[in-house]
């Protein structure tokens, strides 16, 4: 798919990869759209991004979408890429946390149902342009789960087998779909987790992955798996049992966290 002159809506565009993706994707020529949830941090986004335009919408809330949707088919009716980047990750202590219901399945609100909700809102929009594509960022840990964040893995491995089942859907359509799963990268989302739980995890920068993911875009490689992505991927499939002891190490200073 060519990778300029598009019109790109990217979810969670206020920090971070999609933060970058919205710098390298208006480098190139294309016009960007990002969301966040406050208008605030999308007001200094923007002073940094310039050209870049913005709309307050939670990725979690179906209000949200529908006044994005009118918003978009308005303003930006020749709308042709939706990139659903906005998630949230948490570290939970299945046996000893302080989330009261809502606050347990939160990821699933944005992670999952976000990105089902926004690929059902904005298809029939999609369609109406000859090239158009939806970009689905999912996590190399879609592929084998880091269990002391237990919510985030299940959502992204949701996310990953739902965007299998779209592409199939839509293969005789103009849409095509894309899954990037990053790897760890260095930005906020993984602030809370300390040098110990990412012991072994080497961290990509925001502008190397999404330099990988534009090169994906241009030759049509619906799963982008970046650095230590792919080796997740591989090592799921061919030694499944061993990657996750690997990724499961942490879970041990977690346990030792919650009785001191
Ligand atoms: N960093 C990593 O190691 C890593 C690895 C694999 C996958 N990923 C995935 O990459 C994506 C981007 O994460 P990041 O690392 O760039 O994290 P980040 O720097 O924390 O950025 C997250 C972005 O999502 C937005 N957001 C969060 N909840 C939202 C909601 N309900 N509605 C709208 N926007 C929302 C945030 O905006 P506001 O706070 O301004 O609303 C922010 O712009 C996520 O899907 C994440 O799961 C990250």
């Amino acid at each position: 798919m060519n990778i300029n002159g598009n019109t790109i809506l990217i979810t969670g565009g206020t920090s971070g990869i999609g933060f970058e993706m919205a710098k390298q994707l208006l480098a190139l020529g294309n016009t960007v759209v990002i969301t966040g949830r406050s208008e605030e941090r999308l007001a200094v986004a923007k002073a940094e991004l310039g050209a870049a335009h913005t709309i307050v919408c939670d990725a979690a809330n179906p209000d949200d979408i529908q006044r994005l949707h009118k918003h978009m088919t308005l303003n930006f009716p020749n709308l042709n890429m939706l990139i659903n980047n906005a998630g949230i990750m948490h570290k939970i202590n299945l046996q000893n946390h302080d989330y009261d219901a809502h606050g347990l399945t939160q990821e699933i609100d944005t992670n999952v149902k976000g990105p089902i909700w926004l690929c059902d809102t904005f298809l029939p929009l999609l369609k109406r342009n000859r090239h158009a594509a939806i970009v689905n960022v999912t996590s190399g840990l879609a592929f084998v789960p880091l269990p002391i964040s237990p919510i985030y893995c299940a959502t992204k491995a949701a996310l990953h087998f739902y965007s299998l089942s779209l592409r199939e859907q839509l293969r005789n359509t103009n849409v095509q779909v894309f899954e990037l799963a990053p790897p760890a990268t260095q930005t906020t989302l993984v602030d809370t987790f300390d040098t110990e739980e990412m012991k072994g995890i080497s961290f990509m920068s925001t502008e190397d992955l999404v330099k990988s993911f534009i090169q994906g875009v241009e030759r049509n490689v619906y799963e982008i798996c970046p650095g230590q992505s792919a080796q997740l991927r591989f090592m799921s499939r061919f030694f499944p049992k061993f990657i996750l002891k690997q990724l499961s190490i942490s879970v041990d200073g977690m346990h030792q966290k919650a009785v001191k």
